[in-house]
């Protein structure tokens, strides 16, 4: 095959950060998405309504002239996130879900969730109301091994929560083994999963390769082979539960090359790609359009996108780096060959 032509998609899970970070970033994915979940692990986070509104605002004044891209936004859940604010979340239309970080398992989760019990007043109020809940599942228990936190999440967090909030719809975010696509695989309706391209591209290899890999590091960190194939399996079988969510994730370079790197992987320059790339090697680029642009549309119950774009097998480099702000952003793949490129958007 050496064109592609699929619905628009859209991306479940993204960073694009704020000021002039923000404007940096978010060309690179209103061009190939038509929408996507707005990450809001800001510092402060986006914790209100309100908060949720202005930097929607934000985003839109930062979007290119004639950009389409439609922000969908997500609240930081507290400790002491109230109830009835998260009925007015449901009821703005613009806010389509609310993110569990617990405290201090990721990048700017500080003010994340210290117990699960917390936030049960607000799961309460979501499952109700149907206000998607987003998940980090990792661990943050210094005893558990880095590589086991999202499996020992599932045994002692996500299946507790699953069981006792029976109608909250959720998605786990960003898995990275087996394990949790074996619990998505095997919950009841109602539980999906988004898979970023790292996870489908790299196993843990990729860290240290000939030396330690700052840029491929990501949180959760990427696993074994036997986790990547398990997730190649998922998101190109015809499961709905499985869909795209880049987690692009980008920090200034100077932040990912030092004694102690941030997590996050850049890879909103070339998402739709990336994806590509890893169904066409797994055999299955006839499944790209229902995990890129179908199944995470109708898990949020919004419409399907009516317009196209077009990939072309085109081999081509993304750059060392991209400017961000006054620093630099060294994107996923920086240098290396890409096999595909998005070539055409077509505006329904
Ligand atoms: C994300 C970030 O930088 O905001 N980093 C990452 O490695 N994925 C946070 C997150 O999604 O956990
Ligand atoms: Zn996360
Ligand atoms: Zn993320």
């Amino acid at each position: 095959m050496t064109s592609l032509r699929i619905l628009r998609p859209d991306d479940w899970h993204l960073h694009v950060r704020d000021g002039a970070q923000l404007a940096s970033v978010v060309p690179f994915t209103a061009r190939q998405f038509a929408r996507a979940i707005i990450m809001p692990n800001l510092k402060p986070p986006v914790t209100t309504v309100a908060m949720a509104a202005a930097y929607r605002d934000r985003i839109l004044a930062a979007l290119p002239a004639g950009s389409r891209f439609e922000p969908l936004m997500t609240l930081y859940l507290t400790d002491t996130t109230a109830p009835q604010e998260i009925r007015a979340a449901q009821a703005s239309g613009f806010i389509f879900g609310a993110k569990l970080y617990p405290a201090g398992a990721t990048t700017h989760s500080d003010a994340g969730v210290t117990a699960i019990e917390k936030i049960y007043p607000a799961l309460e109020a979501m499952a109700e109301c149907g206000l998607v809940f987003q998940v980090h599942g990792e661990v943050t228990d210094g005893e558990v091994d880095v590589f086991d936190r999202e499996r020992v999440f599932i045994d002692r967090i996500l299946t507790k929560v699953v069981e006792r909030f029976k109608s909250l719809r959720i998605v786990f975010e960003h898995v990275t083994t087996r394990e949790a696509v074996q619990f998505v695989q095997g919950a009841r309706r109602g539980v999906a999963a988004t898979i970023t391209p790292q996870h489908l591209l790299l196993n843990r290899n990729a860290i240290f390769q000939g030396g330690i890999r700052p840029h491929n590091y990501c949180l959760p960190v990427l696993k074994r082979e036997h986790d990547r194939q398990a997730l190649i399996e998922a998101a190109t079988a015809e499961d709905a539960r499985f869909f795209l969510g880049t987690d692009s994730a980008p920090h200034a370079r100077h932040s990912k090359e030092t004694c102690c790197g941030s997590a996050g992987i850049f890879s909103a320059h070339a998402a739709i790609e990336l994806y590509a790339e890893a169904f066409e090697r797994a055999g299955r680029l006839d499944r790209l359009q229902a995990f890129a642009s179908e199944r995470g549309a109708d898990f949020y119950g919004l419409p399907r996108n009516s317009d196209h774009i077009v990939l072309e097998r085109a081999a081509w480099s993304p750059p060392a780096a991209y400017p961000f702000d006054k620093d630099e952003l060294v994107p996923f793949r920086a240098g290396e060959q890409l096999a595909w490129r998005m070539i055409e958007e077509r505006r329904a």
